[in-house]
């Protein structure tokens, strides 16, 4: 049958009272589910596999888990993170518009990309279609993995829900690991003032069970000069790790505190274009990461890399008294993807300076 006796065939088919109602229904669900899939491929330049099982996953994620993405899972609606990353988007948007074109155009097309996605999700629908004609002839294979969420900014970088550390930071994590007793000492001096109820310079997060709050030397790009004095080794270390993400609003740094019998929910990060590195500092037993559904425990004095784009959430199960069992705590730095050039990064730390 040639493609207008089909076409014929199925416009004509439909208001055919002959024509029994249940076939044609089913066969203009499959259209409709064709078109969706022809659509979802074309919009977000994914092979047709990808573009079936995003869809699928997409419908059923519906039902069992909420999306959490950083800024769901938090119930503050004064939040200065999450309106911060509201922000963002357009502080994204008009930096790019500010560059000149062909600075626009000696980036690299995942870059072009990922700034094309925050943009075009401040366009009205209306307004989207037919443009970005000419990036179809340019499509490149995607090196993300679907189970990634980065929610605010997201780039075809490699994709693993953990790195293997000899991997991508070696020299650097060899560093915090020789310098572990002076890192730990600083923690404890800010955590016995802290326990003395004392909470200069610590930040309670909100999370739905138990408590767990940071003492930040880099808050979202931010460098606290206050904290830094107060820990001068652990802050001047950090400072001299090469890949630190810094002056980056997605860079962060900070010695994190989890009590017993607590637990944040799993939740994806903002961007994939950040690693983050743990580095245990005190680890009781019955505490974990987990990541894309693989369970890690710290241990102290030991580094984990892991891409906070995946799935991730940590447990402290310990239900005894909080008096009596130790809170876990790690020193958390944020690292730059390792596969971001030199150029790269100079544009993005333009497009997204605190
Ligand atoms: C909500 O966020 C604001 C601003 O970040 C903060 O001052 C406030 O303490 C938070 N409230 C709760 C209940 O966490
Ligand atoms: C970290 O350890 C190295 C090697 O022991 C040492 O040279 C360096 O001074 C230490 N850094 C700081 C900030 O204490
Ligand atoms: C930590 O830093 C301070 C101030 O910079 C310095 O006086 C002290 O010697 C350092 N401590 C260690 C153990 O390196
Ligand atoms: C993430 O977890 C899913 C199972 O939930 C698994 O199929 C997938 O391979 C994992 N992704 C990566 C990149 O390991």
């Amino acid at each position: 049958m040639g493609i207008r006796e089909c076409c014929s065939a199925f416009l004509g088919g439909l208001p055919d009272p002959a024509l029994p109602l249940m076939p044609s229904m089913a066969l203009g669900m499959i259209f409709a589910a064709l078109i969706l899939v022809i659509f979802y491929k074309k919009e977000n330049k994914v092979p047709l596999k990808t573009a079936v099982l995003e869809i699928l996953r997409k419908v059923f994620y519906l039902f069992p888990t909420p999306d959490h993405s950083e800024s769901q899972s938090c119930r503050n609606s004064s939040c200065v993170r999450c309106s911060k990353y509201k922000e963002l988007e357009q502080q994204i948007a008009e930096k790019w518009r500010a560059l000149d074109t062909k600075t626009q155009e000696s980036i690299s097309l995942r870059l072009r990309n990922a700034v094309q996605t925050v943009v075009r999700r401040l366009v009205p629908s209306s307004e989207k279609l037919g443009k970005d004609r000419t990036r179809t002839s340019e499509r490149e294979k995607s090196l993300r993995s679907v189970f990634q969420k980065p929610t605010i900014f997201p780039m075809d970088l490699a994709a693993n829900p953990y790195w293997n550390e000899f991997d991508v930071y070696g020299m650097e994590l060899r560093l915090l690991k020789l310098n572990f007793s002076i890192i730990l000492k600083e923690f404890e001096s800010v955590f016995e003032a802290l326990k003395g109820g004392d909470n200069w310079g610590w930040k309670l997060n909100d999370i739905p069970r138990g408590h767990w709050c940071i003492f930040p030397f880099i808050d979202q790009g931010v460098v606290s000069e206050s904290n830094c004095k107060r820990c001068p080794n652990t802050s001047t270390m950090i400072g001299s790790l090469p890949s630190v993400m810094k002056d980056c609003v997605f860079g962060n740094a900070c010695f994190s505190v989890l009590y017993p019998d607590s637990h944040i929910e799993p939740h994806y990060g903002p961007t994939n274009l950040r690693l983050r590195c743990h580095l245990g500092l005190k680890i009781p037993s019955d505490c974990w990461l987990e990541v894309n559904g693989t369970q890690h425990n710290w241990k102290s004095e030991e580094t984990v890399v892991f891409d906070d784009s995946f799935e991730h959430s940590a447990t402290f199960s310990e239900q005894s008294s909080a008096a009596q069992a130790s809170p876990r705590a790690v020193l958390i730095i944020d690292f730059w993807h390792p596969d971001i050039t030199k150029d790269e990064k100079k544009i993005l730390l333009d497009l997204l300076s605190p």
